[in-house]
C-alpha cells in the first residue's frame, strides 16, 4: 500500500479573519449586526417546538415582507437558486410550456431550469437593459400558449425593474397561465406587492435587500399554484425541492423531511423583524432615496447609468464603463485600496457595467458618499473623464 505524503498532517490554518469589506456589489451586502448576533445564538433541534414557534414567526414575517397572505410560504434550504429550483421545478410539469425572458443573465437560469424539469421553453425577448413590454409579452403568450409565465422583477444583471407587473400578470392569467416573479433583488427594497398583483410564485435571496447571509432563501405560493404541485402526475426530479414532500415539513403536521438549517432560519428572522419594524413602505421609500442621491452622484461625477430613469432599479445600480477603462481593474483597486466591493457586468454586458448594489443594510448614508467617493477617486488615478468633487457634491446635496 502506499502512502499519499502528508496525508496524516494536520493542515496549519490560522484563525479566520477575512476582510472587513463595505459590500456595494449584488450581493451578498452588509449583515447587520443584530442578525449576526442572531446567528450565534444556541442551536435547538429543527423540530423542537421552541423552533416550530420559530418557524411560524419565520413564514408570518415573510407574508408581510412578500405582501401576500399565501399559505404556502416558507424559506427554502439553500441559495436564491435552490428557491428558484423549487419554484421552477415544482409548477412546471415535463412537457409543458414555459415562456421565459431574455432580456437579462437570470431569465436565462430560469430557462435552464424549466427544461432540467422536463418543460418546453419560449421565450419573449427584449434587449438587455431593457423591460419587457405587455404586448411583446401578449403576443408571445398568444403564440406559444405557455402553462407558465416567468419574469425577473428586478435584474440584477442589467439594473432594470421590470415595472408593468399587474399588466403582465392579466395577460398570462387570461390564457390560464402561473406567473412566477424572480424578486431575488427587490424583496425588501423595492415595492412587490405578491397578492395586490397576482403573482402566483415568488421567491428571494436573503443576501441582497434583506441584508441576511446566504443560505434560506423566501418562496411564495398560491392556493392555485399549490394545488398545481400537489396534483401532479409525475414527482419532481428533485426530491430535496419536492414542495409535496416539504408540505410535511411547513405545513401543518411539522414531520422530518431534512435538516433546517437553523442558524440560517435564526438570521432571517431577525432581518425580517428589522423589515417589519422599519415598514415595508419605509423601506421602499429608503432603497430609493439612497440610491436616488447614489445615482445623482454617478451622473454628476460624468458617468451613465445603464438603464433609464422609468426602469431604474434601486436596489442594483448599472454604471456605463467609462472609455479606455478597464472594469475589471477598477474592481480590484476598490478591493485593494478602500476595502469596498462593487462588481463588473455579467453575460451580454460582461466588460461594459458596474454593478453597484445599494440594498438592505448597506444602503445607509455613509456608504453612499463613500462609495462614489472611492469610485470618482479610482477612476480619476486611472485617467477617466471624472469630476469626482461634482459626485460627491451631487450626493451631499442629494441625500438627506
Ligand atoms: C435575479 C437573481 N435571480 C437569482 C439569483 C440566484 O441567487 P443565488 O446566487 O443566491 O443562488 C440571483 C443572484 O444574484 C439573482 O440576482
Amino acid at each position: 500500500m502506499t502512502e499519499r505524503a502528508g496525508s496524516t498532517d494536520a493542515p496549519a490554518v490560522d484563525e479566520l479573519t477575512p476582510p472587513n469589506r463595505t459590500l456595494m456589489g449584488p450581493g451578498p451586502s452588509d449583515v447587520h449586526p443584530r442578525v449576526l448576533r442572531a446567528m450565534s445564538t444556541p442551536l435547538v433541534g429543527h423540530l423542537d417546538p421552541a423552533f416550530v414557534e420559530i418557524m411560524n414567526e419565520v413564514q408570518e414575517l415573510l407574508r408581510y415582507a412578500f405582501r401576500t397572505d399565501n399559505t404556502w410560504t416558507i424559506p427554502v434550504s439553500g441559495t436564491g437558486s435552490a428557491a428558484m429550483e423549487a419554484a421552477i421545478g415544482n409548477v412546471v410539469e415535463p412537457g409543458e410550456t414555459m415562456l421565459v425572458p431574455t432580456n437579462g443573465y437570470f431569465g436565462g437560469r430560469m430557462a435552464s431550469m424549466a427544461r432540467r424539469a422536463g418543460g418546453t421553453v419560449v421565450e419573449v425577448d427584449a434587449p438587455w437593459g431593457e423591460p419587457l413590454e405587455t404586448d411583446a409579452v401578449a403576443q408571445a403568450i398568444a403564440d406559444h400558449d405557455p402553462d407558465v409565465f416567468g419574469f425577473v422583477h428586478a435584474e440584477t444583471s442589467t439594473g432594470v425593474c421590470q415595472p408593468n407587473v399587474p399588466e403582465l400578470s392579466a395577460v398570462a392569467h387570461d390564457h390560464g397561465a402561473l406567473v412566477v416573479a424572480d424578486a431575488v433583488t427587490s424583496l425588501g427594497g423595492v415595492e412587490l406587492r405578491v397578492d395586490e398583483w397576482n403573482v402566483d410564485v415568488a421567491y428571494a435571496g436573503p443576501q441582497k435587500c434583506l441584508s441576511c447571509p446566504p443560505g434560506a432563501s423566501p418562496l411564495t405560493l398560491s392556493d392555485e399554484a399549490m394545488e398545481k404541485v400537489l396534483a401532479r402526475e409525475e414527482d419532481p426530479r428533485s426530491w430535496y425541492l419536492d414542495l409535496s414532500l416539504l408540505e410535511g415539513y411547513w405545513g401543518d403536521e411539522r414531520a422530518y423531511h431534512h435538516t433546517a438549517p437553523v442558524t440560517n432560519v435564526y438570521a432571517l428572522r431577525e432581518a425580517l423583524r428589522l423589515v417589519a419594524t422599519e415598514g415595508i413602505e419605509n423601506r421602499w421609500e429608503r432603497h430609493e432615496r439612497l440610491a436616488g442621491a447614489l445615482k445623482a452622484g454617478i451622473e454628476a461625477m460624468g458617468l451613465e447609468m445603464n438603464a433609464s430613469e422609468e426602469y431604474w432599479l434601486p436596489s442594483l445600480n448599472a454604471v456605463r464603463v467609462p472609455d479606455g477603462i478597464d472594469d475589471g481593474d477598477v474592481c480590484r483597486e476598490l478591493l485593494e485600496r478602500y476595502d469596498l466591493e462593487i462588481a463588473s457586468g455579467l453575460g451580454d454586458l460582461d466588460g461594459e457595467i458596474f454593478r453597484i448594489g445599494c440594498m438592505g443594510h448597506s444602503a445607509r448614508p455613509e456608504n453612499v458618499v463613500y462609495v462614489v467617493t472611492a469610485l470618482g477617486d479610482v477612476l480619476d488615478r486611472m485617467g477617466a473623464a471624472v469630476d469626482p468633487s461634482a459626485g460627491v457634491t451631487a450626493v451631499r446635496r442629494t441625500i438627506q
